[in-house]
């Protein structure tokens, strides 16, 4: 089973937007999905800005001590939800196989992710190996796909090597969000800027070259 935690820096706020909203919907549905809610994981901690703070882009710092491989730890910067993924070696392993089956294998789309994302790996998209970070918004109609992480046959792939799944119109990505051909959805999950001050501790929303200007750490 695959543990999530969410993390709702905002929560209780009356001053919610539309986007935000959905956002809450979207995950409160991927929570029930999997069984599993904030409970599971109560030690996961995060250090953030106040709403208004984060509506208007300011950094998220992220303590991702705690996360266990085939965890989800779900943020939020901008609205946006953030996804921050611990991979096991068998899902890493498995990435470069699907290359073949995807539109942009070598993300070569500039807009979806930094350039010191795809120099560290184009087909892990990630700083570190096995700490993916992606905007969790598909990128067909902005849904939140479910995050379906083990390698094992299932119902729309019977070859799947784990991923995220879009159940409204079945788009299907890979664990590094890089999208499969034959599907809605035209271009890889976005990855957001963001960089690490320790190994256990991200910060989300400001690039590595930008880290001192912020005092975001
Ligand atoms: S929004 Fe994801 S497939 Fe339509």
């Amino acid at each position: 089973m695959v543990n999530e935690a969410v993390i709702d820096p905002a929560g209780g706020e009356d001053s919610i937007n539309t986007g935000r909203r959905r956002f809450l919907t979207a995950t409160t549905s991927v929570v029930g999905a999997v069984g599993v809610g904030i409970a599971a994981v109560p030690f996961i901690k995060s250090w953030n800005p106040s709403a208004r703070a984060l509506l208007a882009g300011a950094p998220v710092t992220v303590d991702i001590s705690a996360l266990q491989e085939g965890q989800r730890l779900v943020v939020e910067w901008r609205g946006q939800p953030i996804w921050i993924v611990k991979r096991s070696k068998a899902i890493l392993e498995a990435l470069p196989t699907l290359d073949s089956q995807l539109r942009d294998p070598e993300s070569e789309n500039t807009d979806q992710q930094p350039e010191y994302v795809r120099e560290a790996n184009p087909e892990l998209r990630s700083i570190r190996p096995e700490i993916s970070v992606l905007v969790g918004l598909c990128t067909h109609l902005g849904c939140s796909p479910e995050m379906v992480a083990e390698i094992r046959p299932e119902p729309f792939d019977p070859n799947w090597k784990g991923g995220y799944f879009c159940p409204c119109h079945k788009s299907k990505f890979d664990m590094a969000g890089r999208v499969y051909k034959g599907v809605p959805a035209p271009i890889n999950l976005a990855v957001p800027p963001h960089y690490y001050t320790d190994d256990n501790t991200i910060v989300v929303g400001v690039d590595p070259s930008q880290s001192n200007d912020t005092g975001a750490a």
